[in-house]
């Protein structure tokens, strides 16, 4: 039986305080953030694509073995997050960057719809890369295409990016229709590996299971976090926390002092937490505009009636 006294705070007004009190607060995002601006998470209901777990195409040994089929996920995924908005997290986020003194946000998406809502990339680190940039498949070459917005990226990848009346299924998505057949030359390939005379594939410029994070950034976000002045609050927003490293920053801002603010609707993600820490079962849509109100008002969210 779990104790009363371990429960975590769930107080609103409470959080509001201590985070009106709070110097240095860091921010772990996940797929949880933007599933109010319509992106599937990667795990539980809506995890799947075709018959595919979404996670077991994120690895390099599956793009090499159908790159078409890979390609074609992220094609939708590029597809997807560039018909979405960043929702009112988004701009929440965004908006205590500028009022926080120390603020750093640490996001495992990579939608790009943080930069979209403005969130200052000073303040911003993005784990797990950037589904827009488009880099070469081969580790010898450092070809990479920043932020290549095209949709869809190439002719060949156009199923992904097809628009379908709502009361349609899109045809990608529907694991009882066979999957386009793209021939591995109509891929997009490396520039680079071509003028030496090679047939290197292009690959979305993200980090996959078993691929290191960028070495640069995690010493970084180490810096930051071991700074003498400690941590006040640490925000866990919409992650199953499940992927490491970005699931170990719970542990060590706890270790500086850190107090943890749990929010995802489901309830299993407040496991762990004490009754020093707080759990918001929400929408991150909805409540991170509440939680930051008494730092950031009430940000206008374009498109939205105040
Ligand atoms: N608001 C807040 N949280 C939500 C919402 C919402 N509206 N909807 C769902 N969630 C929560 C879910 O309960 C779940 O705990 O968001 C979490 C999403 O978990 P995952 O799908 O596992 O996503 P994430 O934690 O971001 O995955 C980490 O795994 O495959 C990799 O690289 C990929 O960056 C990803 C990493």
């Amino acid at each position: 039986m779990p104790r009363a006294y371990h429960r975590p705070c769930t107080d609103i007004a409470e959080f509001q305080r201590l985070l009106k009190h709070s110097d240095r607060v860091l921010a772990l995002c996940g797929a949880g953030l933007s599933a109010a601006s319509g992106l599937p998470t990667f795990r539980g209901a809506g995890g799947l694509w075709r018959n595919h777990q979404a996670t077991s195409l994120a690895t390099p040994e599956a793009f090499k073995k159908d790159p078409a089929l890979v390609w074609l996920f992220y094609a939708w995924r590029r597809h997807m997050a560039l018909q979405a908005k960043p929702n009112a997290g988004h701009y929440a986020l965004a908006e205590l960057a500028k009022h926080n003194k120390d603020f750093m946000c640490l996001t495992q998406n990579v939608d790009g719809l943080s930069q979209r809502a403005g969130h200052s990339p000073d303040m911003l680190r993005m784990l797990h890369g950037n589904i827009f940039d488009v880099k070469c498949f081969d580790k010898e070459c450092d070809y990479i295409e920043p932020n290549n917005l095209s949709d869809p990226l190439c002719p060949a990848l156009a199923p992904a990016s097809e628009r379908y009346p709502a009361d349609q299924t899109m045809p990608l998505l529907d694991p009882t229709k066979p999957t386009p057949k793209i021939k591995r030359e109509d891929l997009p390939h490396c520039p680079t590996c071509k003028a030496a005379g090679k047939t290197s594939l292009l690959r979305p410029g993200i980090v996959w299971f078993g691929e290191a994070l960028d070495s640069d950034m995690l010493k970084e976000v180490d810096a930051w976090v071991a700074k003498p002045r400690g941590i006040d609050i640490m925000l866990v927003i919409g992650t199953a926390a499940a992927v490491y490293p970005a699931a170990g920053y719970t542990d060590a801002a706890r270790k500086k002092g850190a107090r943890i603010a749990v929010i995802n609707p489901d309830r299993s993600a407040q496991k762990g937490l004490t009754s020093r820490d707080f759990y918001f079962e929400a929408d991150a849509a909805e409540i991170l505009p509440k939680l930051f109100e008494g730092i950031i008002g009430k940000p206008e969210i374009p498109g939205q009636a105040a």
